[in-house]
């Protein structure tokens, strides 16, 4: 077999290569003629996986931070002339294979160059003034120059980006790493790094780096937030696997070897034959990046699909069962990852009906599992939603603790526990869950969510790296006279101060979906860094947010510095006007988990409790007067909760119950906080806007203009939060807001308050998420009218009309001023509910408008479906000085 080499179109600048190309394949010849007895190996066509602009998901965003958009060749290789001509793979294997066409990728669009590629090949020394780009495992590279490759052994997965002379070597410590290593390399250039004296070896900090994807078999995807599955579609697997190509060639160039494609509350037909011959095509189109496909099973399987009257997990026939259909498993999927586990949590069948344990349902399928290599990840989340709210002294945040705890060391080696970062259930902030530090014999991962389901739900800016970089970076040592121990060395898969761990890592539900991956093309800041932080869990927020924006709008100062800042000030806002003070997420959590709905929290069974009284709030979770769930931490973490001297002010409300009067460190009582949190985050997310207007016409525009669109409805729902949540504490406290602003509207006339025709008044269950708790809704009318008279001074006016978009229908709304329409918009909104509430809630804004005393200012509703134009109120203010008006 000849080498396989591929020609580009010859490159502009080029010469001096002919000759020395010669001697290549001089020097290849006699490898040439010793591999032309072996079979070719399979050639996944990666080229086809790298025209995703061809797929119907063809947009922007589409290639993430994979554009490779170009740079200054100067900055990175010293002059034009260095840039490397050839790329060579030592090996022949599939990994490098999508190497080499990597490089070959980025090489044309970031360099504007077009390299030659030779696979397979031993290039023998490049000639004076040429340059060449060589990958190979270190195994390969000590083959091909010994004095080359690098001493100690790089382990799985690892590379080593080394420059010598006119050679950039790429060494792997594994085909995996490799293609890891060209990854690496090419985001050095994008960000424009110089590479002349490049030496860099780099490991990943555990084996462990999985994505899960809550994809149902229908194409729906729980907690869906950018449109349905890109693994299936109507009860199959997606006859084109293009996407799910292009998503394993995100998650490679992060570094993330695994991914769970379907949802944990798992689907047992997923196990059916038909359906492991689908999961065996993903698992083909992930091949070609490392990717490895792991499965999501139901623990009631055996008896559901596998005809046993039973699935105890500890019954020879359910042990028979499992056994056999792991061998089917890899029978077509040779490569499988393994299985993640929901069991006894949230209605998911589990071991608790036999009286067994989870770790015994746990080595069920890790034994299965063990003689393929395959690996367990049983999910910690595990809890009654049936708990007694009565019962002071009942928490949720007890349970995993309570259940795993006692079970330490008895799960076998291929086992880790997946571990929500905080004890309820992923939270604009929770403390660490003290279960990391709980299982001294027992491998662990640690969990986040990508997908933003309590954070804005991709609708919202938020940046969530340092949400869980303050639960990586939480202090679990068992005595301060032991060095710090953070929580990501306890996940790191090795032994350390009496933890004894083999395998560890990280796990991020992403729920990727078809339109641009997650949506709102700055949330894939949370793809990109979760598999950052999954690599090295001790890069900065800051700096792997820079990362991402250059290789996604390149290495202009002032988009950097403009989307930086926006990203890394996006947690501390949305914060501030959801959960302040370790409230947890105050929205809804009965129904989308989305808008504000803070009493759905409270007096019920699921245990997502912030017990607020007339006198105060939070939960105590003392050890001393609470729940004791402090005393589940290590004694200095412990102590430093359970005292309020010490107990930081962000987790106040989380591990205490405080009076509205009670003073923060800073000074401010906790009631007056709530009000000035929420106000100051209101402002800031309106802030946001204009920061990002400022890069009108330096990002490309469809990225700009869908960015602006979700900044400003955040502006509005920030709002929304805000009012929401301080009328409903200034309610139960009776404290008013001493700046005067909580309950007090001056410019905004409640739409019940306005001359209704056809409209009728309707109270809001959510109260507190419209004026005087009432909207109105135009229903068994074709059209409904809401008008007021202008009786104020005349002069230009800004008019909002605060309206709710349902899930369902698309109402009209016309806004007139004395017949004149000056607006016309469409409720087309979609908004994760069906009635009028905080989640549903949302504004039209109409700048510059003339109004005249005596001018009527009508607003028409056109109801469609089961949405009836529904409206809570309108605000008037002046518009500013100098704006010109736009509007007669
Ligand atoms: C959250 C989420 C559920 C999910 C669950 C889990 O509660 O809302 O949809 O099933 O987490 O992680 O199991």
């Amino acid at each position: 077999m000849v080498p396989k080499i591929y020609f580009f179109p010859p490159s502009k600048r080029r010469a001096g290569w002919a000759p020395c190309l010669g001697l290549l394949m001089f020097a290849l010849a006699p490898l040439a003629a010793r591999a032309q007895a072996r079979p070719a190996p399979p050639r996944a066509h990666v080229h086809e996986l790298f025209e995703p602009s061809t797929g119907p998901a063809k947009g922007p965003g589409y290639a993430a931070w994979l554009a490779y958009l170009p740079v200054n060749p100067a900055l990175v290789f010293g002059t034009e002339n260095e840039i490397p001509d050839t790329i060579v793979a030592l090996g022949e294997n599939v990994l490098e294979h999508s190497s080499t066409h990597e490089l070959a990728l980025g090489w044309r669009g970031m360099l504007n160059h077009v390299p030659r590629v030779l696979e397979s090949a031993r290039p023998a020394a490049p000639a004076p003034g040429e340059n060449i780009v060589v990958l190979g495992t270190q195994a390969e590279v000590r083959a091909w120059r010994p004095a080359l490759a690098g001493g100690a052994a790089l382990g799985p997965d690892a590379y080593r980006l080394h420059r010598v002379g006119d050679i950039l070597l790429v060494e792997g410590g594994d085909p995996r790493g490799v293609l890891y290593g060209a990854f690496a390399l090419l985001r050095d250039i994008g960000e424009e790094h110089s590479l002349r004296t490049l030496d860099v070896t780099s490991r990943p900090w555990a084996q462990v780096r999985w994505t899960n994807e809550w994809d149902n078999l229908n194409g729906t995807i729980e907690r869906e937030y950018a449109g349905p599955s890109i693994f299936f579609q109507d009860g199959h697997v997606r006859a084109d696997l293009t996407r799910a190509a292009a998503y394993a060639r995100l998650l490679a160039s992060l570094g993330i070897d695994g991914c769970t494609v379907n949802n944990v509350n798992a689907d047992p037909r997923f196990l059916l034959p038909a359906n492991i011959q689908g999961l065996a095509r993903i698992a083909g189109a992930f091949r070609p990046y490392g990717v490895r496909l792991s499965l999501a099973v139901d623990l009631a399987s055996p008896e559901t699909i596998g005809g046993l009257p039973t699935f105890d997990p500890l019954d020879p026939r359910v042990i028979a069962w499992w056994r056999d259909k792991v061998d089917e498993i890899y029978r077509l999927i040779p490569d499988f990852a393994g299985f993640t586990v929901k069991a006894d949590s949230e209605g998911q069948p589990g071991p608790w009906q036999y009286g067994r344990t989870q770790a015994q349902a746990a080595n069920l399928l890790a034994r299965a599992l063990a003689p393929h290599g395959g690996l367990v990840l049983y999910r910690a989340f595990v809890y009654n939603n049936h708990l007694n709210w009565r019962n002071p002294k009942a928490d949720r945040a007890l349970a995993a603790y309570d259940i795993f705890h006692p079970l330490d060391g008895k799960f076998d080696s291929n086992v880790i526990i997946q571990i929500k970062y905080g004890p309820i259930d992923f939270q604009v902030r929770e403390p660490a869950q003290p279960l990391f530090a709980g299982l001294r014999h027992t491998n662990e991962a640690m969990a986040v969510e990508i997908a933003q389901e309590y954070t804005g739900q991709q609708r919202q800016l938020v940046y969530l790296a340092p949400l869980w970089k303050t639960v990586l970076d939480t202090d679990m040592r068992s005595s301060l006279s032991d060095p710090p121990l953070p929580v990501l060395d306890l996940i790191a898969g090795r032994s350390v101060q009496g933890f004894h761990h083999t395998l560890g890592g990280f796990v991020g539900v992403a729920n990727v979906g078809t339109n641009r991956w997650l949506g709102n093309p700055l949330s894939l800041v949370n793809l990109y860094s979760f598999g950052r932080l999954a690599w090295n869990p001790t890069l900065t927020s800051a700096a792997i947010s820079d990362e991402w924006t250059r290789l996604t709008f390149g290495n202009n100062p002032t988009v950097r510095a403009v989307i930086n800042k926006l990203e890394l000030n996006s947690w501390h806002i949305y914060e501030s006007y959801t959960g302040p003070l370790g409230l947890g997420t105050l929205t809804n959590i009965l129904g989308s988990h989305y808008g504000p709905d803070p009493q759905s929290a409270e007096r019920n069974g699921w245990g997502q409790w912030f017990r607020a009284t007339h006198e105060g709030v939070g939960m105590d979770r003392t050890v001393a007067t609470g729940t004791g769930f402090i005393g589940q931490y290590p004694p200095p973490l412990a102590a430093k909760y359970e005292s309020l001297k010490t107990c930081p002010d962000n987790l106040l409300l989380f591990m205490h119950h405080v009076p509205y009067t009670y003073r923060l460190h800073s000074g401010q009582t906790v009631i007056q906080y709530l009000y000035n949190s929420h106000y100051w985050g209101a402002k800031a997310a309106a802030a946001q806007v204009p920061a990002w207007e400022s890069l009108h016409g330096m990002v490309p525009d469809d990225i700009y203009n869908e960015v602006l669109k979700r900044l400003k409805y955040q502006a509005g729902e920030a709002i929304v939060w805000r009012d929401a949540v301080t009328r409903y504490f200034a309610r139960w406290s009776g404290i008013p807001d001493a700046l005067h602003r909580v309950n007090h509207y001056p410019d905004r006339i409640a739409a019940t308050g306005l001359t209704l025709d056809g409209y009728t008044p309707v109270a809001v269950k959510v109260w507190e998420t419209a004026m005087g708790g009432k909207g109105i809704e135009c229903v068994g009318h074709a059209s409904c009218s809401a008008s007021l008279v202008w009786n104020k001074p005349s002069g230009w006016y800004n008019v909002v009309v605060q309206y709710y978009d349902y899930f369902l229908g698309v109402s009209h709304f016309t806004l007139q001023v004395d017949g004149h329409t000056i607006d016309t918009w469409a409720a087309d909104a979609h908004l994760p509910g069906m009635t009028m509430s905080g989640t549903t809630s949302t504004r039209q804004t109409v700048e510059n408008v003339a109004l005249h005393r005596g001018d009527t200012l009508r607003l028409i509703g056109v109801p469609n479906g089961p949405e009836p134009a529904p409206v809570d109120y309108i605000e008037v203010t002046p518009a500013a000085a100098s704006a010109a008006p736009a509007k007669p």
